[in-house]
């Protein structure tokens, strides 16, 4: 029997796989690390009082804003009750009383008040959303913020590798996001989101839109290998539910490539980089 969430859920992965609160802790960590800290310099945190964090997994990200910013009141949304009872759990082992959790879903429209924060990030929420989707969650982050509020938004595409089967396995991801509309790829190439968020923000009526890269080198002897391998050979066992029921690849080919992938990614001679781009915009004052 299914439960409310998995029959319901749009996920590309499995909402009640355990394997991917684990991953979503490490992804956590090297991500942080690799967008240069929590939040940018330049943003006024000291006149801020409400954070939303939209599909927050297992919490690291607000959890730690929360730790830093003892001010802020932060809440984190998710889906997956298994990612929300993990964060809270975490609150309170450290002792958190300005951070909250709630089971939410983030395609349905958001159950706070109009104007309640004066942040809303949302990172790597693509796995979730489609092409309808997007102006639609940004149109209700416009509704959440105060005026002249922000909101950041992170996505990423995947690594460019010297690994003849992970190239595979992120083709098979492409072609899959592209086929459901997940993506706004023209041709089943990329992941095609991030670049997208800037003119989906504009769209939606945000103003002072910027834009910020940042990269993964998760080459063989790179500081980031351990854990970027460590992520890919979870991240993909949990996709291929996904990509069997999309038709993109059969079983046996998905598994000849997983197996070659696993190889490939610890040889000496790996390179792998990723790149990502988090977009920051901001509600108008009036
Ligand atoms: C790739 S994880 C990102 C986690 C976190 N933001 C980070 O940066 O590490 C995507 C998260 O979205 C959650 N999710 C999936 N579908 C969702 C939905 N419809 N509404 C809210 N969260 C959802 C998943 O449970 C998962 O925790």
């Amino acid at each position: 029997m299914l439960s409310k969430e998995r029959e319901t859920n749009t996920y590309v992965i499995d909402v009640e796989e355990g394997a991917e609160t684990a991953r979503l802790l490490e992804q956590d960590l090297l991500y942080n690390r690799a967008q240069g800290g929590l939040l940018p310099e330049e943003l006024d945190v000291s006149s801020m009082t409400h954070l939303l964090d939209i599909g927050c997994g297992p919490g690291g990200w607000a959890l730690e804003v929360a730790y830093t910013y003892r001010h802020l009141g932060v809440v984190g949304i998710d889906i997956n009750p298994v990612m929300v009872n993990y964060a809270f759990a975490q609150a309170r082992s450290r002792g958190l009383e300005n951070i909250s959790f709630e089971v939410m879903d983030a395609r349905k429209p958001l159950e706070f008040p109009d104007t309640s924060f004066d942040l809303i990030n949302a990172r790597f929420i693509a796995g979730f959303m489609d092409q309808t989707a997007w102006p639609v969650l940004l149109g209700d982050c416009l509704r959440l913020l105060k005026p002249g509020g922000y909101i950041r938004l992170t996505e990423m595409e995947t690594a460019t590798s010297n690994s003849p089967a992970l190239e595979k396995l992120h083709d098979y991801l492409h072609q899959a996001l592209k086929k459901q509309k997940r993506s706004f790829s023209v041709d089943g190439r990329s992941i095609g989101v991030g670049y997208m968020l800037g003119k989906l923000l504009r769209e939606a009526g945000f103003r002072n839109i910027t834009k910020t890269s940042f990269f993964n080198d998760s080459s063989y002897g790179a500081e980031q290998h351990y854990s970027t391998s460590k992520d890919v050979e979870l991240l993909y066992p949990l996709i291929k539910p996904y990509f069997i029921r999309s038709g993109i690849v059969d079983e046996r080919t998905f598994d000849e490539t997983y197996a070659a992938m696993v190889e490939e990614v610890w040889r000496p001679q790996h390179v792998a980089i990723s790149f990502g781009l988090t977009t920051c915009a901001q509600k108008a004052l009036d």
